[in-house]
This record gives C-alpha cells, sequence and structure tokens, in this order.
C-alpha cells in the first residue's frame, strides 16, 4: 500500500489580505502556486490515498477549502484523501468548505478503514492558541476505536506533534493518552505544524512529521527563519514495515552531477 503525507499547504485566494501571508508571498511566489506545481508533478495511479496534516488553509474562508478541493480534484482527480485540522483552520470555513461535520465540542475526529488500514483522525486545534491539545473527549473516542485491532493496524493522523525536544512545542494531552497509543495497534503517527522534516518516536512509535508544502522555518535560538524550502513524502507501508521516502520542491535546487548506472566513475 502506497499513499503520500503533504502537510501545511496554507492555501489562500488570497495572500494580500492577510497580515502574515502579506509579508512573505506575491501574486507569483506563493503556497497556493507551490501546491499546484506539487500536484501536476503527481501521477495519481501510484498511490492508494494521501493524508494531508492540517493547516490546509491559511485562516481561510470556506472558499479557500473550496479552492482546496477543486485543485485536487482536477490534478488528482477522485484519489481519495484524508486530512485533519490545523491551527490556522477556523473552524466554520474549514467545516463549510470540506463538507465535514465538526462534533459537539467543535472538533474534526473520524475513523475510516481503508482495505484493512485505520485511518484516525484527531483534533489537535485550540482556539487562540498556535500548540495544541487532545481534549478528553477525544481521548475516550480513541479508547473506543481502538478497543479492537485493524487487519492492517491504525495509523494516526494530526497536526500538532506529539513529540517534539522543546516541551511546550509538544501536543497536551489527557492523562493515560500515552499509555493508551502504547498499547494500541497504531503503527506510525503522521503531524506537521512545525514546517520541518523529522523523524521522533512517541511511546516507542515513529512520528513522522512532513515539511510543509507551502514554506519552510528554520528555528534558531533568537529567530525563525521562513525559508522557500517545501517538500513532501511518500510512504511504502507493507505487513511489517514502513518506508517513508522525503521529497522536496525548493524552486531553486538543482542538480550538480550525474552519474551513469552502471557505474563506470563517469560523472557528467
Ligand atoms: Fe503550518
Amino acid at each position: 500500500m502506497k499513499f503520500l503525507h503533504l502537510s501545511d499547504t496554507h492555501l489562500r485566494q488570497d495572500y494580500a489580505s492577510d497580515w502574515f501571508t502579506h509579508r512573505i508571498f506575491t501574486d507569483y511566489d506563493n503556497p497556493t502556486i507551490r501546491f499546484r506545481h506539487l500536484l501536476a508533478s503527481i501521477n495519481p495511479v501510484d498511490y492508494d490515498f494521501a493524508i494531508v496534516t492540517g493547516d490546509l488553509c491559511h485562516e481561510g474562508e470556506a472558499s479557500d477549502y473550496g479552492l482546496f478541493r477543486s485543485l485536487w480534484q482536477e490534478h488528482l482527480g477522485d484519489l481519495p484523501y484524508f486530512f485533519c485540522r490545523g491551527n490556522h483552520d477556523p473552524g466554520a470555513a474549514f467545516a463549510e468548505g470540506m463538507q465535514v461535520e465538526m462534533n459537539l465540542e467543535g472538533s474534526y475526529i473520524a475513523c475510516h478503514e481503508f482495505k484493512g488500514l485505520r485511518i484516525i483522525i484527531l483534533d489537535s486545534y485550540q482556539e487562540g492558541d498556535h500548540e495544541g491539545a487532545i481534549s478528553e473527549a477525544q481521548f475516550q473516542q480513541l479508547k473506543t476505536w481502538l478497543s479492537k485491532p485493524a487487519e492492517k493496524g491504525s495509523i494516526l493522523i494530526q497536526h500538532h506533534p506529539l513529540a517534539w525536544e522543546e516541551p511546550d512545542i509538544c501536543t497536551r494531552v489527557p492523562q493515560g493518552f500515552a499509555e493508551l497509543i502504547a498499547s494500541s495497534d497504531i503503527r506510525a503517527i503522521f503531524v506537521g505544524h512545525v514546517h520541518t522534516a523529522s523523524v521522533v518516536t512517541y511511546q516507542g512509535i515513529n512520528q513522522y512529521m512532513s515539511e510543509a508544502i507551502s514554506f519552510g522555518v528554520d528555528e534558531y535560538d533568537h529567530e525563525s527563519i521562513f525559508t522557500n524550502r517545501t517538500g513532501y513524502n511518500s510512504v511504502t507501508l507493507t505487513s511489517d514495515q514502513i518506508f517513508y521516502y522525503r521529497h522536496y520542491l525548493t524552486p531553486h535546487q538543482s542538480m550538480i552531477a550525474r552519474m551513469a548506472k552502471p557505474f563506470d566513475n563517469s560523472i557528467f
């Protein structure tokens, strides 16, 4: 089974009307254009499905989410995709634009079965907070979903990382959450949020963080650097292994050499 892991697309129809995006993007270089380029480069027959780990739009309207769906349909047709909500995805616009139902506490959570694989979506969004949390109600629902193992195991997707070196960036979780994950059939955790690629263990399970499609962020002690680094991942899931491949879309990346096979020591 093969799937794509995309994250932090930050789409908007208009980047000039938002204070942040107005500063760093232009009409001819912005996340929507990068997303179009990515989608155009993907052959949907190569994948069974895709996951998108949040910040689908940047403080968008329902119509911005409509743009996400229409671009997907235009380039990838009916390739299924499963997505979660990020900290830049306001609830009402997200629900209306992505055509999903929020639960009673205003979260979007879901559990899908795809060819024997269980795909669990949690909502780590917190109103007015850049970092994430999982509610007690989500924890209780997760317990129910995980009470029986799935044929091919489970994957968990959410926007904020469960594990990160800076404790403030770790998702706040209810007591017992970590133990539940550790004892479950969850095989991998997929996240976004930090706009940098990493693999970190959480309760012994790999947490894969994707580069963003929109822009990269390099964190230093005293500042955040925004870059044009963009990328995504492809994943191959077998019965007992996970292969995770990074792909970069950085506009100014260039090739410096080529070596033909079989190798004969000639570089050109
Ligand atoms: Fe983001």
